[in-house]
């Protein structure tokens, strides 16, 4: 980990790109996506790595923004929800209304795609364990368990060589 005094600029590798921002030592990588480099797809619930409301994908794995040091980040492959546009992760949810408010939403979305990239053929119960870290106070989590089951389904009929039924397109 860089040692970050006051505040200084540092290069984070975020959904494919390289971004400067200016951070302190204390801020953490929700922050710094949010104010520095205008990602605001990661929410602020709990601030606590109770909720899931922030989580990114860190190297492949979710990981809660909230929890972890923007200078932590430094060398590591960041995703947020809006590196996920038209994936089949977002058609799963999209298809299965696995959303009320959405404040929720991109949390979920990339607890699947970490679960879709790691362990795509984890069975219902590891599925659940997975879920388990974040939390929907509005909508049931049966949709959102759907939409996981199917794009967990596509990944593994692609490496069997076969597809799902055509997905509706998203819209933009
Ligand atoms: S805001 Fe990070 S876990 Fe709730
Ligand atoms: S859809 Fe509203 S909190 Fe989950």
């Amino acid at each position: 980990m860089m040692e970050i005094r006051n505040r200084q600029e540092i290069l984070l590798h975020v959904n494919g790109d390289r971004r400067r921002a200016t951070v302190r030592g204390s801020d953490t990588l929700l922050q710094v996506l949010r104010t520095e480099l205008g990602l605001t797809g990661a929410k602020p619930g709990c601030e606590n790595g109770d909720c899931g409301a922030c989580t990114v994908l860190v190297d492949d794995w979710p990981v809660k923004a909230c929890l972890m040091l923007a200078g932590d980040a430094l060398d590591r492959r960041i995703e947020t929800v809006e590196g996920l546009h038209n994936t089949g992760t977002q058609r799963a949810f999209l298809e299965h209304f696995a959303f009320q408010c959405g404040y929720c939403t991109s949390g979920f979305l990339m607890v699947a795609e970490g679960l879709r990239r790691n362990r795509s053929a984890a069975h219902d119960l590891e599925q659940i364990e997975w879920l388990r870290s974040n939390i929907c106070r509005c909508t049931g989590y049966a949709e959102i368990l759907a939409a996981v089951r199917d794009a967990l389904r596509s990944e593994v009929l692609k490496g069997a060589g076969l597809t799902l039924a055509p997905a509706a397109s998203v819209p933009s």
